[in-house]
């Protein structure tokens, strides 16, 4: 099956990114978003995106518009109904995307590839909600996808060999390098590193180090190119706290147990980056303020 036409369900920070990259990819490609200020400001962001990459030459003016005339809003599932695969990339939540999965099961044709973007929770558990989980993979994108150049993708036990590989090679034709991982809680990358953003957060706890010296040593001395304090803030603590629960729960290893710093930030709502406030104080958002505790 040749893979012409790409929906993606979700015009947040990642369904935008994905939808981008679809796009600049040659596909056509339709975002759904439930509300139209939801599509709107998803798609005001692929705009900024898009401007930048015109304005530093990445991209030219008539490759700009080329990409916007592929690229389609709406919010109605049904216009999702004659995709060739559909990439799913709302909240979080299980009952959400198997509601999500059972719906567009009805409303597209049988060949039709459905991926999810989940980065925790069970593909399985997904693609059970429609009749073809032979068709189901997980598509697991990097924050900010059109940047990060991985993406995992995700075979379940019950997952077509040619399924899977039709998947791979679209992973490559969207210019990322596909990773072939199974239906393991985190697959490989949260896998590795949820335990090592909750260790930099029980070395603060501990006294290892201030949150600068933790996120300048991993940064300088490790080359990475954000220290973990910092890419937890970028990530979302909330998130991040969520993703360590699920693992925690399936694994009931203590590597993977949100320590009590961390759960008590994302009660004060302390999100990170997003909410103005987490390992860093983003009220100078070009200049970040480590906090004190
Ligand atoms: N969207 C698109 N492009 C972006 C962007 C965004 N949100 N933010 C930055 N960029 C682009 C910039 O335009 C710039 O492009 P050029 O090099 O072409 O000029 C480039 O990224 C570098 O940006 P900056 O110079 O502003 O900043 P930087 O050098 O610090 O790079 C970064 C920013 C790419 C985010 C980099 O810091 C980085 O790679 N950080 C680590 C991100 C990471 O680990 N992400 C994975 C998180 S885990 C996850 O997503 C999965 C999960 O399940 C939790």
């Amino acid at each position: 099956m040749a893979i012409r036409k790409v929906g993606v369900v979700g015009c947040g920070l990642m369904g935008s990114g994905i939808a981008q990259v679809a796009a600049a990819a040659g596909f056509e490609t339709v975002v759904r978003e439930v509300t139209a200020e939801l599509l709107d400001k998803g798609l005001k962001s692929i705009e900024k995106n898009l401007n930048r990459l015109a304005e530093k030459g990445t991209i030219t003016e008539a490759v700009k518009g080329e990409i916007r005339g592929r690229l389609k809003g709406t919010t109605k599932v049904e216009e999702l109904k004659d995709c060739d695969v559909i990439v799913e990339a709302i909240i979080e939540q299980l009952a959400a995307k198997r509601e999500l999965f059972g719906a567009l099961d009805v409303i597209c044709q049988t060949s039709t590839i459905f991926a999810s973007n989940t980065s925790s929770l069970t593909i399985t558990e997904i693609a059970n909600a429609t009749k073809r989980p032979q068709r189901f993979v997980g598509l697991h994108f990097f924050n900010p996808v059109p940047m990060m150049k991985l993406v995992e993708v995700v075979r379940t036990i019950a997952t077509e060999p040619a399924v899977y590989e039709e998947i791979v090679a679209f992973g490559a034709r969207l210019g990322k390098t596909p990773v072939r991982a199974h239906d393991t809680t985190g697959f490989i990358v949260n896998r590795l590193l949820v335990p090592y953003l909750l260790d930099a957060i029980r070395a603060l706890e501990e006294g290892v180090g201030s949150i600068e010296d933790l996120d300048n040593s991993m940064k300088l001395g490790c080359g990475h190119p954000m220290g973990p304090l910092t890419l937890l803030d970028f990530v979302g603590l909330d998130t991040t706290y969520y993703i360590s629960q699920i693992m925690f729960d399936e694994f009931k290893e203590r590597r993977f147990a949100a320590p009590p710093l961390l759960k008590r930030m994302v009660l004060a709502g302390w999100n990170g980056r997003k909410s103005g406030r987490g390992f860093y104080d983003y009220s100078d958002p070009q200049n970040p303020r480590a906090m004190k505790f």
